[in-house]
């Protein structure tokens, strides 16, 4: 098992281009099961999640190349409506072929992905949507078999604005004659660039990044050269990190209105951000103030930028208080953090934060991956040297994230 050490107290300060957003790539690949031609991505990082969606595509059938960082799919010669059990039980994000299988094939059996280690993670959303549509959905030893024989178009509210029913649901209603209209889908820009992708493959979306999605259907989708949005939670990230360590940074390739509810409180709690055509600067040189914050739905302040934001209020001054709506299980860094010298006591979805004068490395080990993150932000920030085990779930996220950070001037490097 491989782990990152890392030397802290070093300040950063230099430039890096932001990558594709995960979160956007994965349901993409889900969406490019609705095309028979060739579909072309670009910019696409070398990270797990990623792989694990390709190989589930190739399992099924289907072709893949990847060169530099392009990547081409063709689905003609997949025929399945069925995943492969082991690779989907493994991806979480697997679930997001349900809707591309029942429009293609009007049949779909799927593994049921289950928990997760943030949290319990059901998908009675999805199903619960993909009922409004007509499917028949039958729960049978761990697996959902789907018939969709008899879908059509329909009203869909979604009771909670889930991310992932919203893609799926916007998937599945491609091909039906006529419109579907999904009430109350969330807002992510992920969701636009999902509708973006598809629409420029001859859909019809419209509506997304609002509460009310309308789907009007066609009856077949295109090729396509594709390039997915930045990514926002890895822009929060590096923003977190030169908050932390202090010196000045500039991220290119990203977009300040994915991430202003960061913004603001950075600004708030004391740092000078500057942001313009997908650019943005950070600089911070001093101990800034606490602040308290909840997570929400987009545009609230993200659920996956949580445990980084969590790991800066440890050194500010003062108490905050955090509160995760998103995820029952999101507190996961927090014991790590105490090893480190972080004054934090939690309370179901409840932390309380009284900032100290300085984090001390330790040994730490990663339990999901935007918890794993942060404890990088720490071992970053902490003085003297810190190990952060169980790597693999950071690396299902980011590409290589210490290149970047050695890049930027910190001392971190990847030991197996
Ligand atoms: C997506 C993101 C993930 C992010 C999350 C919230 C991807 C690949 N992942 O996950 O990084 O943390 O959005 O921004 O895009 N829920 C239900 N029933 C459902 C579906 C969801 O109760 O059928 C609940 C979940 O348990 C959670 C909340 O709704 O409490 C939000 O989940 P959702 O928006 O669906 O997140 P994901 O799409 O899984």
């Amino acid at each position: 098992m491989e782990r990152f050490e890392i030397k802290g107290e070093n300040k950063l300060f230099g430039k890096i281009e932001i990558d594709s957003a995960k979160n956007a790539i994965l349901p993409i690949i889900a969406a490019s099961l609705l095309s028979t031609e060739d579909v072309k991505l670009c910019k696409i990082p070398s990270i797990v999640d990623v792989s694990k969606m390709l190989q589930i595509i190739i399992n099924m059938g289907g072709k893949v190349y990847r060169y530099d960082d392009k990547v081409v799919i063709n689905n003609s010669t997949i025929s399945s409506f069925e995943l492969p059990t082991s690779l989907s039980k493994e991806l979480r994000s697997s679930i997001f072929m349900l809707g591309p299988l029942l429009a293609k094939y009007k049949r779909a059996r799927v593994p049921f992905p289950g928990g997760c280690d943030i949290g319990s993670r059901p998908i009675d959303l999805h199903l619960a949507g993909l009922r409004d549509l007509g499917v028949k959905i039958e729960e049978e030893h761990g697996y959902i078999n789907c018939d969709g024989r008899n879908m059509k178009c329909g009203l869909i509210h979604l009771d909670f604005p889930s991310v992932g029913a919203t893609e799926n649901l916007m998937m599945a209603s491609i091909f039906l004659n006529g419109e579907t209209v999904i009430h109350n889908a969330a807002k992510e820009p992920e969701i636009i660039d999902l509708a973006n992708f598809i629409n420029k493959m001859g859909g019809c979306i419209y509506g997304a990044g609002t509460s009310t999605i309308k789907i009007a259907g066609v009856s077949r989708l295109n090729s396509i050269c594709y390039t997915p949005i930045s990514d926002r939670i890895i822009t929060g990230t590096y923003l977190i990190a030169a908050a932390m360590t202090g010196g000045k940074i500039e991220l290119t390739n990203t977009n300040y209105e994915y991430v202003y509810s960061l913004i603001k409180k950075l600004v708030n709690s004391g740092c000078i951000i500057d942001y313009k055509n997908g650019k943005i600067t950070i600089e911070s040189n001093f101990r800034l103030s606490a602040c308290s914050f909840e997570t929400q739905p987009y545009p609230g302040f993200p659920t996956d930028l949580q445990a980084q934001m969590l790991t800066l209020q440890t050194i500010s001054d003062g108490t905050s208080l955090i509160v995760e709506n998103l995820f029952e299980n999101r507190f996961n860094h927090v014991p790590e953090l105490l090893k480190m010298g972080a004054k934090i006591v939690t309370r179901d979805r409840m932390a309380i934060v009284k900032g100290v004068n300085r984090l001390y490395g330790a040994e730490v080990s990663a339990h999901d991956l935007r918890g794993g993150a942060a404890l990088i932000l720490a071992g970053l920030a902490a003085r003297g040297n810190t190990i952060v085990n169980n790597i693999n779930y950071i690396d299902r996220g980011y590409d290589h994230i210490e290149d970047n950070l050695r890049l930027l001037g910190a001392d971190i490097s990847r030991k197996s």
